[in-house]
């Protein structure tokens, strides 16, 4: 059955290391008859989540008019979610914390979806990885009916297009496939 797939791609670095993961994610995904639409964050106005509670009285809407409340309306209507970001300083970037924090608004929607995480570092022990890995479990602990499927461990990728010489390029497409 074609699924739906939301691939939320968190660099600022256009075609970096965590973009080339979610192209061949893509690719493969595509070519297993899903439909795929990537949002790059780097193109992107979203601020942070002021804890104003706004949202939690009015219905669901933020406060802050920006581009998140497309990013969520897309993230709730998914059958799939992947979230991709480079490792910084062993966590997720900030751009993909900014994210999550905003779902506030509307994660109660955000139910019944797959999972998959795409991480990228200089680093090249995978087990170095698991802090973001656990962040984004922190996320999807918070969401009904989330179920993690699978996660591209994209190590020893620190310029631009390192990635492109690993096997994680291979991992992204069979995942793809996989979904
Ligand atoms: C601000 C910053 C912090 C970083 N922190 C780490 C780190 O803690 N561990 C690591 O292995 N790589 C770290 N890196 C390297 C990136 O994770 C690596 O270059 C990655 O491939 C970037 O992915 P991208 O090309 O998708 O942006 C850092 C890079 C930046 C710019």
């Amino acid at each position: 059955m074609s699924k739906k797939i939301l691939i939320i791609s968190g660099s600022p670095r256009k075609n970096g290391n965590s973009e080339l993961l979610c192209g061949r994610f893509a690719s493969g995904a595509e070519e297993a008859g899903n439909q795929v639409e990537t949002v790059f964050l780097r193109e992107k106005t979203i601020g942070y989540c002021l804890a104003c509670d706004g949202c939690q009285r009015n219905g669901g809407t933020c406060v802050r008019n920006d581009d998140m409340a497309d990013v969520l309306g897309k993230m709730k209507s998914a059958d799939v979610i992947v979230m991709a970001t480079p490792v910084y300083f062993y966590t997720m970037d900030a751009q993909m914390k900014t994210v999550i924090d905003r779902t506030y608004a509307g994660s109660v929607d955000v139910k019944d979806k797959d999972f998959y995480f795409i991480v990228t570092a200089a680093e090249n022990r995978q087990a170095m990885l698991e802090r973001t890995i656990e962040g984004f479990r922190g996320f999807t602990s918070c969401l009904n009916g989330a179920t993690e499927k699978g996660i591209v461990y994209g190590i020893g990728a620190w310029k631009s297009g390192d990635i492109k010489e690993s096997p994680a390029m291979q991992d992204a497409f069979e995942l793809g496939q996989s979904v």
